[in-house]
């Protein structure tokens, strides 16, 4: 619920963090780009939000729809419709379009396997329009066969393979919403959500591959099954052939066997625009997860828009090749792997493994090969990366590259301009994407052709998005102080509920700040219009009557040399209200406890944040870690600092974290 901070959410958080520098978007790129300067956008987005109707009516015009809407926006606070009676369908959209227009044969996805072949090379597909279209066309019709019938909820659980996409896409095909669940999620999450979003059908693969390693996906749905009787049908891709598989007869059925048989021909649903597309869970910081619901038409033309825009994606550039290195499981995955790229007719690369395996020069060695041009990650793992080492960058030529995308988290400036220099040879464009899985897309963000950028910041609305910094009543604060980011006009990518559960939907986004729809993310607003996010909302703290944003803090420490990554919270303090505590991971190996070298690095880094930012956001308690406990999905458990920073036993689920054995460790740590 909501920010367990919240004396602080409504007042105003002071922003002490400056950053001067500034990246002009290169001449030579700003030239070709389809937004070329900031006065081109301003505007484009002047128009845009002063005019809502023309301009996403203009926008929705190049998506093919079997009928035209007759209503641009039906808008009933929070409930809103886009493009009321259009029929179309996101499949259709995604492939049959560049077939019609005789470009069939041209590669929307580039697959590669994480473990070489017999022949010790990567193992790399390409599949064009038409190829992905058949089988398409083909699982559609599986799916039919199994009593798959529009409306149905279909839940997906599958490895980063190209029969992942395939699922999904024949899902959106048929009108049936899918629910895809994240492979790293465990038999108990399988269950939660096909009891949540009341799916019968289950589709899955054998086994799926991390560094190298098989991870067992069969079995955790047999676990997952064994504690809910809502699913009878479960279709299983052998992707692994691993033994040890179990098949239940009647329930499971093998992949290739039922597409054996199944027609290629398949009209796509002439769906309503607002008919669910899809259900994808997102944790919120407590409670059960949330199935945030996305709908047709505005989901489409809204992915498909920021895509094109955010990346400059240019379909008649013969050497396009965009990567995104998510998972499909996350909303990153959905909008930035699949929907938002295939109507744009430029190949998207899918890799199945992970970053490291078998070294940790993988995903450079995949630019140079694939010779990637557009690449999307998120600051955790770029941090990851620095960590490794730059030699691992600098053995590759990453010339190919034109822009560069992170998305997730507020990235440190240190990250950033590593980032910058090293995979982007000083040469591309950062774009900083603020946005949830809620938003269904790209809500704050710089377009690399137009917008002069500064590390740590996502500066600019998206065209059509009319965001601001507000206090609880819902009053623009003045530059340069904290607030609650919130937008104020509906989108056509919104959510459009949370599945089952009207009260928190309206709870959750609707009553934070009336009649505004309210991310729960803090930020500020500076002097050039550049919004900065400061943290959740509940991740905001109150020290001695200032408000602090963590995220600035973070930032502080990483700057400091001897610190890779950090982690801020509050913890009670009897004379300030509330003190600073930061998990900091070393650069190479962390001093022991208690040694001089730890407690003289301590005070260094104490003094750092000192320097930075003010006296005032010296931490209080610093503990040398050498991990930090994180979800699967890369997001620091802040909660479970907390607790750890003021003694208190854990008693929140710890189910999801990636490596449970790291509490105790900070515990100990001292
Ligand atoms: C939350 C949404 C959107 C796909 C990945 C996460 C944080 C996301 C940024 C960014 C600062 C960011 C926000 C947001 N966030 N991108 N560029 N800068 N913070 O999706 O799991 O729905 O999480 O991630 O706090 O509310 P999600």
């Amino acid at each position: 619920m909501a920010a367990s901070d919240s004396s602080s959410a409504g007042s105003s958080t002071e922003s002490m963090l400056q950053e001067s520098r500034r990246f002009p978007p290169p001449a030579e790129f700003a030239k070709d780009a389809h937004v070329t300067s900031i006065e081109q956008y301003e505007q484009m987005h002047r128009r845009s939000v002063e005019d809502p109707e023309s301009f996403w009516a203009e926008v929705a015009e190049g998506f093919h729809w079997f009928e035209p809407w007759t209503k641009v926006l039906d808008w009933n606070l929070p409930d809103a419709k886009w493009f009321v009676d259009g029929k179309t369908n996101l499949a259709y959209n995604c492939l049959d379009r560049q077939i019609d227009a005789g470009l069939g044969d041209q590669t929307a996805i580039v697959w590669e396997a994480e473990s070489p072949g017999s022949d010790g090379q990567f193992v790399v597909e390409h599949w064009s329009y038409a190829d992905l279209h058949r089988e398409v066309c083909k699982f559609a019709n599986v799916l039919k066969a199994q009593g798959v019938k529009k409306g149905d909820v279909v839940t997906i659980y599958m490895g980063m393979i190209p029969q992942l996409a395939i699922a999904m896409l024949a899902c959106a095909r048929i009108g049936a919403p899918h629910s895809i669940i994240f492979g790293g999620f465990s038999a108990s999450a399988i269950r939660d959500r096909v009891e949540d979003g009341q799916s019968r059908i289950v589709v899955t693969c054998d086994g799926s591959y991390r560094r190298a390693k098989i991870v067992p996906l069969k079995d955790n749905v047999d676990e997952a099954l064994t504690m809910t009787d809502r699913v009878d049908t479960v279709i299983v891709y052998e992707r692994t052939k691993h033994d040890g598989v179990n098949y239940i007869d009647g329930r499971d059925h093998k992949w290739d066997a039922l597409m054996a048989d199944a027609s290629a021909d398949c009209d796509a649903e002439q769906l309503d625009s607002e008919d669910l597309a899809f259900i994808l869970y997102t944790s919120g910081s407590t409670g059960k997860p949330k199935g945030i619901m996305h709908t047709t038409g505005g989901y489409m033309v809204y992915a498909a828009m920021t895509a094109k825009l955010t990346f400059d994606l240019n379909a008649d550039d013969p050497n396009e090749m965009y990567w995104c290195t998510a998972d499909i499981g996350w909303i990153t995955g959905h909008s930035y792997i699949i929907y938002g790229l295939l109507p744009n007719r430029v190949p998207t690369l899918m890799y199945e493994g992970a970053p490291n395996e078998p070294g940790p020069d993988r995903f450079w060695d995949m630019v140079e090969r694939h010779q990637v041009t557009k690449f999307y990650t998120a600051p955790t793992a770029i941090r990851a990366f620095m960590k490794w080492g730059d030699e691992h960058v600098e053995k590759h030529d990453l010339s190919s590259l034109k822009v560069l995308g992170t998305v997730g988290e507020p990235i440190n400036p240190e990250a950033w301009v590593w980032y910058h220099e090293k995979i982007g040879g000083s040469k591309c464009p950062i774009v900083d994407t603020w946005w949830q899985t809620e938003t269904g897309g790209h809500m704050l963000t710089p377009l690399p052709g137009a917008t002069t950028t500064t590390p740590g910041s996502c500066c600019r609305p998206m065209l059509g998005i009319d965001a601001a910094v507000v206090n609880s009543d819902g009053e623009e604060v003045p530059n340069n102080t904290g607030g609650i980011l919130v937008v104020r006009k509906p989108w056509p990518s919104m959510l459009r509920g949370i599945y089952g559960d009207r009260q928190r939907f309206v709870e959750t986004y609707w009553e934070k700040v009336p009649g505004m729809y309210c991310p729960a993310d803090g930020a500020r607003v500076d002097p050039d219009g550049n919004f900065w996010i400061t943290g959740r909302i509940d991740d905001v703290i109150v020290v001695a009557g200032h408000n602090l944003g963590t995220m600035e803090i973070e930032s502080a420490l990483v700057s400091h040399p001897d610190v890779a990554e950090a982690a801020v919270v509050g913890f009670p303090h009897d004379v300030k209200g509330t003190g600073i505590a930061a998990f900091v991971i070393t650069q190479g190996q962390a001093p022991s406890p208690g040694s001089d070298a730890a407690e003289a690095m301590k005070k260094s880094m104490s003094a750092h944040v000192a320097k930075e930012l003010g006296p005032i956001s010296k931490p209080d308690q610093i503990r040398l870690t050498e991990a930090l406990p994180k979800t699967r999905s890369g997001k620091i458990m802040r909660r479970l600092l907390r607790d750890i920073a003021a003694g208190n036993p854990i008693t929140q689920d710890t189910t999801t974290l990636e490596d449970r054995s790291i509490v105790e460790k900070l515990q100990a740590s001292g």
